[in-house]
């Protein structure tokens, strides 16, 4: 009888931050960080789109900084933090304001982008409180949407830096309800 060969399959063993704690775990070394953080890691919440790196979904920051991580391997997070948009809730499970202005505005709809656009606009609203709707549209340029047509998208990103600049912002009834006939 042929004795069948045994094959080990090695595994990658990595150590880093993760929304803020520490985390190791071991995957297939040829993953990338987008599969390592939704097989390895059931954070489901980045999504896998087109993994050519063209549409931004799964979008998530390495070091503060917006990757996508489709493109990134899961070896190059060792010892590095990445955050995830499990990662955004705040302290008691509220929300961010960003997820609360995309709730509301009707910047998420399918939500399938909006994970990518939410990290990304973490990201420039940390360098740029008050960004401009250029800025905003320049930030996110990567990002696809295929629902919203982007103008909530970049409504939602202005209100929410205005709650978090704590200005009083109201957001204008035409915006949620659209324009009376
Ligand atoms: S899935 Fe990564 S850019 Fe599309
Ligand atoms: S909300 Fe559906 S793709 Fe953006």
């Amino acid at each position: 009888m042929k004795q069948r060969r045994k094959i080990r399959k090695q595994k990658a063993h990595i150590a880093f931050v993760l929304n803020g704690e520490p985390c190791e775990v071991a995957f297939a070394p040829h993953k990338t960080l987008l599969e390592v953080l939704r097989e390895d890691l059931n954070l489901t919440g980045t999504k896998h789109g087109c993994e050519l790196g063209e549409c931004g979904t799964c979008a998530v920051l390495l070091d503060g900084k917006p990757v996508l991580s489709c493109l990134v391997l899961g070896l190059d997070a060792e010892g590095r933090e990445v955050t995830t948009v499990e990662g955004m809730q705040l302290p008691e499970g509220r929300l961010h304001p960003l997820q609360e202005t995309f709730a509301d505005l009707g910047a998420a709809q399918c939500g399938y982008c909006t994970p990518g656009f939410l990290l990304t606009a973490l990201e420039l609203l940390a360098k740029n409180p008050k960004p401009t709707r250029e800025e905003i549209a320049q930030a996110l340029s990567g990002n696809l949407c295929r629902c919203t047509g982007y103008i909530k998208i970049y409504e939602a990103v202005e209100l929410a830096a205005a709650h978090m600049r704590g200005e009083k912002a109201e957001v204008a009834e035409e915006v949620v309800y659209g324009l009376k006939s």
